[in-house]
């Protein structure tokens, strides 16, 4: 049954305007306002959830500091994530080219990409059957007739608003259906990064008894990318901070490699032998990234998703010539590896990790500690 915009009983209480944590211009934690704004209603094919967690990931970061603009070359550093670019840089938030996908971000903003919550609003043409469904939101608002087109892709919490907020209104084909035991935090640590890992393995073929290398394996793509690689029955080398040792093998992966060893390749060498690694899945780049081009075997395949540690590096072409190793660079998950990804927790193969919980009020606080990097998954805003 479709209907002009429906509410349901999950509504009750519900006032005009809700609280959200808005993200004012580029800059430093100080652009982060907790404000009362109107209640966003569905628009035509759009539900309205009621935000049961929100995760807290890198891309809310690099877009307030404007780190995804070109002319920035720098990792994404505490100092970077607390006060922002240097005002030398010259941005300003008129003309700064700051979003993941080359376009300017129109603020005041509501960033949040990860969303748990449930239907309590749905908008005309909506199935009113969907009223109370507890679903899981795909952050990737695509166009529906050019669904594989990255460019076209509007980002939940960057070109449109996100789940720092006590509501959020997104297409109807975004909300998930999910039928977990888990909690709205425990399933906010989904999105963003486990759809993101699943398509790096899926572009990279990773198949059944070949090696991968993983680097930010504690991280929320790193963790991500162990659990999923083990699924697909890989053997997992993961290279993170020597303090994440224990959680990362009792995650499951077989080869630990401390990031502070020095020569991350001599080390992975050492553990599985030279020019024998299949797919590389990095997250990190800065120096491993040439490390890995050599530890690939020839027809290895490199995979990147994440520059923190900096996105501007040397590479030797050679390496890729003369091993024909292929590279991709994932940003756009398709729909496909969300709906495996919601598959998988249903059937309970993946552990959600939540490092700490946080109340809207204190999103600032979050990421300040997410900045220092010593965590082991993911941090969760709970409104
Ligand atoms: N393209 C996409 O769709 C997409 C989606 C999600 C995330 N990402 C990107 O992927 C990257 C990782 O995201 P994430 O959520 O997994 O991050 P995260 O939770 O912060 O983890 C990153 C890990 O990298 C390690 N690391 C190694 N070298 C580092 C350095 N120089 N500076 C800081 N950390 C360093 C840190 O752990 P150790 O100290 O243990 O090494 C940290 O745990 C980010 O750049 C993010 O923007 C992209």
């Amino acid at each position: 049954m479709t209907s002009m915009t429906m509410t349901s009983d999950w509504t009750t209480g519900i006032a005009g305007t809700m609280r959200a944590m808005v993200l004012t211009g580029h800059g430093g934690l100080d652009k982060l306002v907790l404000r009362d704004v109107p209640r966003p209603r569905p628009g035509r094919g759009e539900v309205l959830i009621k935000v049961g967690a929100c995760g807290v990931n890198n891309t809310e970061i690099n877009t307030r500091t404007a780190w995804y603009d070109r002319a920035v070359n720098a990792s994404v550093s505490v100092e970077l994530g607390l006060y922002g670019l240097d005002s030398s840089t010259g941005t300003s938030d008129a003309e700064t080219i700051a979003s993941w996908n080359s376009s300017t971000v129109a603020f005041p903003r509501i960033q949040g990409a990860a969303i748990a919550g449930r239907i309590v609003e749905v908008g005309s043409g909506v199935d009113t059957g969907r009223l109370g469904q507890r679903v899981l939101i795909d952050p990737q608002v695509r166009n529906l007739n050019l669904p594989l087109r990255a460019q076209l892709v509007a980002y939940i919490g960057s070109e449109r608003d996100g789940g720092f907020a006590e509501h959020v209104a997104v297409p109807a084909e975004n909300a998930h259906v999910i039928h977990s035991s888990l909690s709205d935090a425990e399933l906010a640590t989904f999105p963003c990064s486990y759809d993101t890992a699943e398509e790096m393995l899926e572009r990279a073929r990773l198949a059944r008894g070949e090696t991968i290398v993983i680097t930010g394996a504690a991280g929320g793509v790193g963790t991500a990318l162990i659990q999923l690689s083990l699924i697909r029955g890989a053997r997992v080398v993961a290279i993170a901070g020597a303090a994440k040792e224990a959680r990362i093998r009792a995650l499951g992966a077989h080869e630990f490699v401390a990031r502070e060893s020095g020569n991350v390749r001599l080390a992975v060498e050492k553990l599985v032998g030279e020019q024998s690694v299949d797919v590389a899945a990095d997250v990190v780049g800065g120096a491993v990234f040439g490390q890995l081009l050599k530890l690939l075997r020839r027809g290895g395949r490199y995979m990147t998703a994440g520059a923190i540690a900096g996105p501007v590096q040397p590479m030797d072409l050679r390496d890729l010539i003369y091993k024909d190793l292929e590279m991709h660079g994932v940003t756009c998950p398709t729909p496909g590896a969300f709906a495996r990804v919601v598959g998988c927790i249903q059937s309970g193969q993946l552990r959600p990790l939540v490092e700490k919980i946080f109340p809207l009020a204190e999103l600032p606080q979050a990421q300040a500690e997410f900045l220092k990097r010593e965590h082991f998954g993911k941090f969760v805003i709970v409104p």
